[in-house]
């Protein structure tokens, strides 16, 4: 009869002890999964690169993008369930697991891309989120870059000192003219007192400016006329040398695509739709079905609802190409290789193509002229240091540091005519 009870409270306690000390491991486990998120700098850069290039389309570290905010997501989730779910989201949705089925129909039934890591891999991208978790961004300021516009910091300042000299000279020419002019007028008034002037004194002081007899002089005609020649002369070679010369072009595109939305805003990689720059001659322009690894979730856009973003739907249904209008366009005879350039020679975007993540619509923002090419093949340096192909180039150079361009042959004609 006794011990009934006991055996009862003793089992109800062993449980209750065995589940404290489950809730114990696993919070224990959760935690300590914080610290087995690697923080080795290396690790981090390279967990940076992989999520730059694969996640960052989707998922940013603090809100929620396509994907949701992944700051904490080591603490959130169990390892080993990240490391699934990111090889193969579909996968572990399909295993029934309910948390991945809740967070699928949340997000409109969005599919996640499967990804071919290793769980070493996966390791170092949260490694970043954690890195940046733990130290959240401060608002990044933009610097403008020195080559973005060809103006130098020094040639601004310059230009700067050089308008304030002028702004000066100006104001003291304006206070040289009214002080003659007053001191002018004194002398006159004082003269007009005096009586022992001739008549021909008489009639210089009293003399007046006469505008008439300045405007119909011929020294002003002839001034006048040269001046206006030589203006509409300027003008003229101004006009040929634009001849084929398309610099600010830009044209109205059948889809209102704004890059300020997707590259700035929302910052997504150039490479992601641009995906020939770093292996191909062209860059490409993406096809309505890369459009659609987003927009078959995103149906309204903030600035133009529907409106534009429907069109995407009707290309993909009448299965036809949506004809964009090519902004940079160079003549047939010549030859102009992106990978070189941006690839090997690791120019960025914007050096060629300026502010594009700030333009609604895309315009030409270089001349592209060979004067251009020329002009930066005379002045840029090789990037010889993370290419081994220019190992043996160096070694017989006198000055390495001094290999433009121009040096490995950059300004042949043939180099860039068929
Ligand atoms: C095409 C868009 C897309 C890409 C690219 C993408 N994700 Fe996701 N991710 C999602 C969506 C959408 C979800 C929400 C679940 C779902 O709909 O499948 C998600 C969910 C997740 C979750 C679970 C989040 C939570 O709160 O539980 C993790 C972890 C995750 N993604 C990691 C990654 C990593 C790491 C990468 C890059 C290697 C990546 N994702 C790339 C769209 C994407
Ligand atoms: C050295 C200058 C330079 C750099 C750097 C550069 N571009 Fe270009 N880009 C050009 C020129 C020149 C053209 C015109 C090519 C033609 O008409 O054959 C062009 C054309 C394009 C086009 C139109 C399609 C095509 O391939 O002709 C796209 C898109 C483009 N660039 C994107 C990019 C992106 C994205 C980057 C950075 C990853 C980049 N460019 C870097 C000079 C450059
Ligand atoms: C990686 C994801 C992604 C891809 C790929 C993508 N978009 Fe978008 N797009 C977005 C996001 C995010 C928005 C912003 C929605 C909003 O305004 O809230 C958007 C908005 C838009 C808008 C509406 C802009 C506005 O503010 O009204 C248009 C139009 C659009 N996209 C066209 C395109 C076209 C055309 C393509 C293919 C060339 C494309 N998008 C590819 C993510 C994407
Ligand atoms: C979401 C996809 C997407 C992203 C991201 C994107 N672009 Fe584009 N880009 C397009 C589309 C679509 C066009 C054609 C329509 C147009 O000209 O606006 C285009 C056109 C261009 C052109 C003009 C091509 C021509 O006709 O000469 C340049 C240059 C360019 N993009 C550069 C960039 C750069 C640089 C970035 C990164 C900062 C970038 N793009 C990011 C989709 C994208
Ligand atoms: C902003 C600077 C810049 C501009 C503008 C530029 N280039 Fe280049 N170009 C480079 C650099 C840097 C390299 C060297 C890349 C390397 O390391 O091979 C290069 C290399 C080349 C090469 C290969 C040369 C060789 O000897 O292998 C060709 C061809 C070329 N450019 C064509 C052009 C054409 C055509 C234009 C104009 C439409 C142009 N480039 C505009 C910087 C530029
Ligand atoms: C770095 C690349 C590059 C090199 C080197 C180069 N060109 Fe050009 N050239 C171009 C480009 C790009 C154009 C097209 C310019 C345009 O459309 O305005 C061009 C245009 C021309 C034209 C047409 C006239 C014009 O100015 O539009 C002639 C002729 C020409 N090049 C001759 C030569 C000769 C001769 C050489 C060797 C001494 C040479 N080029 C070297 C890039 C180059």
């Amino acid at each position: 009869m006794y011990q009934m009870p006991l055996k009862i409270s003793l089992k109800n306690s062993a449980v209750l002890l065995v589940s404290f000390f489950l809730f114990i491991v696993s919070f224990d486990k959760l935690y300590a999964q914080a610290e087995a998120v690697p923080a080795d700098p290396d690790v981090i850069a390279a967990g940076e690169k992989l999520f730059k290039q694969n996640c960052v389309v989707c998922h940013k570290i603090q809100e929620k993008l396509i994907g949701p905010g992944l700051a904490n997501i080591y603490e959130r989730r169990d390892i080993a369930w990240i490391q699934a779910f990111v090889k193969n989201s579909q996968k572990v949705i399909q295993s029934g697991d309910t948390y991945a089925v809740d967070l699928y129909e949340e997000y409109d039934r969005t599919m996640m891309t499967p990804f071919d890591f290793s769980d070493e891999e996966i390791l170092s991208v949260l490694a970043y989120i954690k890195d940046q978790t733990d130290n959240p961004p401060e608002a990044v300021v933009i610097s403008k870059e020195a080559g973005d516009t060809g103006v130098t910091a020094e040639q601004e300042l310059f230009a700067r000192y050089m308008n304030f000299i002028l702004g000066g000279l100006i104001i003291t020419l304006i206070l040289m003219v009214v002080v003659l002019v007053i001191m002018s007028s004194v002398l006159r008034m004082f003269l007009r007192t005096r009586s022992d002037l001739d008549e021909a004194d008489r009639e210089i002081v009293s003399q007046r400016f006469n505008l008439l007899a300045l405007l119909q002089s011929r020294a002003f005609i002839g001034f006048m006329a040269f001046i206006f020649t030589a203006i509409a002369f300027k003008t003229v070679i101004d006009q040929l040398y634009e001849i084929g010369v398309q610099q600010g072009y830009a044209p109205e595109q059948p889809i209102a695509f704004s890059h300020k939305v997707h590259a700035g805003e929302y910052e997504i990689d150039c490479n992601y739709c641009h995906t020939g720059v770093m292996k191909s001659k062209n860059a490409n322009i993406p096809s309505p079905n890369l459009c659609m690894n987003c927009h078959s979730s995103i149906t309204e856009g903030v600035n133009t609802g529907t409106k534009e973003i429907s069109k995407i739907y009707a290309a993909i249904e009448e299965n036809r190409p949506i004809e964009w209008v090519r902004v940079h366009n160079l003549p047939d005879f010549a030859y102009f290789n992106h990978s070189q350039h941006v690839n090997v020679g690791k120019l960025e975007c914007a050096t060629c193509h300026g502010p594009i993540e700030e333009m609604d619509v895309v315009r030409q923002h270089s001349l592209l002229t060979m004067g251009w090419c020329v002009d930066c093949h005379r002045t840029t340096k090789v990037n010889t240091k993370d290419n081994a192909y220019y190992d043996k180039l160096v070694e017989f150079h006198d000055s390495p540091d001094m290999m433009t361009v121009e040096s490995i042959g950059g300004l042949e004609c043939a180099k860039c005519h068929y």
